[in-house]
């Protein structure tokens, strides 16, 4: 997209700049970097860069990476070699294109990268990208700089807000990092060394981002950290809070409908936050409860520090709070040392459970962690012919509860355009993607729906009774110009 930069006030430009530059941040990975991405975007905002949609002319481009599995964190180099290739035609033309790495393989392998990418004009982990306007005025000198610390300053108190448009236009669905690091080191991941210690944003700090986004438009809040339910933030009243105590002062922002959580650990699943669940209708029936293996072996060689029976029993105990409640999980097969027996022990546990949903993954090993030095690697064709008989089992489970959603009334948030004219798309309370009929100015509310068919990843359904609760101030469902010259 080419700005027009007739049509928007920019804030005055510090010295040295020129203008208006473009940035293109592709994002990687978790919600996280999603939710990251956007604040780099913030950050760039006032020393004059707008978003863009594409790298081809971005003046700079931030490729915000994930470190996770070997897969993941390779994708960047390629990603790497495609820009270098436009940045030297755009050379060539007169222009000039920064290219930055940020996020969790910038912090892991910081001017390794410099090393193995040249083409890189900067390295930012995920805990510094507040100075980015800073590292990119010093990569225009002689160093790269790479900026790779775990600042004392919290990052949070400097990020700016961005314009209210802005809000508006990334949609009625929001993301805010309360809890950031890992202090569980299961022995297969990388995350605590990537995003550091365990460390919690104080409440004052989340309500007053909560109520600025639902102030913008925004109706659904996705509270987000690596161990997001061991939150452990300053309250107001100088006490250290929970997530559900976070839970309930949320819960009192009008006019947020909806109060979502990711990802959680099973052992931080305390009483304060199942209560949470029986007592906040705000709060979302859906909760994604990463179990890895339903082996107990592979649970304590992975230092998940509980047996598949404690997991069990955590199901029915916030079942019992909310019955309604589905479950997602995530998955590893092939884990060192993983026996037939041991993967058969994964399936039973996903039958007890019965997921509305899964993410399943081979088991990469990880350099640094204790994992990728273990005997008994699994081979790769059978974690292939595992992940394929755990995917055939999950995908039917999913399919079984969208089939019984059919008939079901259910409020849905719409939150874009659905996939042919005339349509909109938004979630259900479960997570569920519902296409229906309808019109855009629908689009930032949330209305009731019943449920005639399912597709292959979505609900079809029409809009239940003629009277959906009325447009929520503020939202504009169509971004103007002006809005998505911002984006
Ligand atoms: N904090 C979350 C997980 C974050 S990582 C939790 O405790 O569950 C997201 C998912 O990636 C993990 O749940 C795991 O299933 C997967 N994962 C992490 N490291 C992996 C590895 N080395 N190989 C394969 N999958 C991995
Ligand atoms: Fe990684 Fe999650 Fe384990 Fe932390 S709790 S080490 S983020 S899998
Ligand atoms: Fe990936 Fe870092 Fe998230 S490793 S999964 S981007 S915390």
């Amino acid at each position: 997209m080419i700005p027009d930069e007739t049509k928007t006030e920019r804030p005055a430009l510090p010295q040295g700049d020129t203008g208006t530059k473009t940035v293109f941040i592709k994002s990687y990975g978790c919600q996280m970097n999603v939710y990251d991405s956007q604040r780099m975007a913030d950050t760039l905002a006032p020393a004059g860069y707008v978003e863009t949609s594409s790298p081809e002319g971005a003046d700079l481009v931030i490729l915000n990476t994930c470190h996770i599995r070997e897969k993941a964190a390779e994708k960047v180099y390629s990603e790497i070699g495609r820009l270098r290739v436009a940045r030297d035609e755009r050379r060539r033309a007169g222009g000039d294109m920064q290219i930055a790495v940020a996020g969790c393989v910038a912090q892991a392998e910081g001017a390794e990268i410099l090393r193995r990418a040249p083409a890189v004009d900067l390295v930012v982990g995920p805990q510094t990208y507040h100075r980015l306007p800073d590292l990119i005025a010093k990569a225009r000198g002689a160093k790269k700089p790479v900026d790779t610390d775990f600042p004392v300053e919290d990052k949070f108190q400097v990020l700016p807000a961005p314009r209210r448009e802005k809000t508006l236009a990334r949609g009625p669905s929001a993301f805010v990092t309360v809890q950031e690091g890992c202090d569980k080191f299961c022995t297969f991941c990388v995350v605590p060394y990537t995003r550091g210690a365990e460390t919690s944003r104080p409440v004052a700090s989340i309500v007053a981002e909560v109520e600025r986004l639902a102030e913008a438009g925004v109706r659904e809040i996705s509270l987000l950290g690596q161990n997001v339910n061991a939150y452990h933030g300053e309250g107001p009243d100088g006490r250290i809070w929970t997530l559900g105590e976070l839970l309930h002062r949320l819960a009192r922002i009008e006019p947020v409908t909806r109060l979502r959580y990711t990802t959680s650990h099973p052992r931080d699943m305390d009483d304060s936050l199942i209560e949470a669940h029986r007592d906040l209708p705000a709060l979302m029936p859906y909760l994604h409860l990463p179990v890895q293996s339903g082996s107990d072996r592979i649970l304590d060689v992975m230092n998940r520090k509980h047996t598949s029976a404690e997991y069990l029993r955590l199901i029915e105990t916030i079942r019992h709070a909310r019955p309604d409640m589905a479950f997602s999980s995530d998955f590893i097969v092939g884990f060192p040392g993983e026996t037939d027996a041991d993967f058969e022990a994964t399936l039973r546990l996903i039958e007890d459970v019965s997921y509305v949903s899964a993410y399943s993954f081979k088991y990469s090993p990880r350099p640094g962690t204790p994992g990728a030095g273990m005997a008994d690697q699994v081979d790769e064709a059978v974690k292939a012919e595992r992940l394929a008989r755990l995917q055939a089992l999950t995908e039917g489970q999913q399919k079984a509860f969208n089939q019984a959603s059919i008939a079901r009334t259910m409020d849905v948030l719409f939150d874009r355009k659905g996939k042919h004219p005339g349509q909109i798309a938004g979630r259900s309370p479960y997570l569920q993607a519902v296409q229906v009929d309808a019109d855009e100015s629908l689009i930032g509310t949330v209305a009731p729906v019943e449920i005639t068919t399912t597709g292959a990843w979505s609900l079809h359904g029409i809009l239940a009774g003629s009277s959906p609760k009325p447009r929520l101030t503020g939202w504009n469902p169509i971004p103007t110009r002006e809005s998505l010259l911002e984006l």
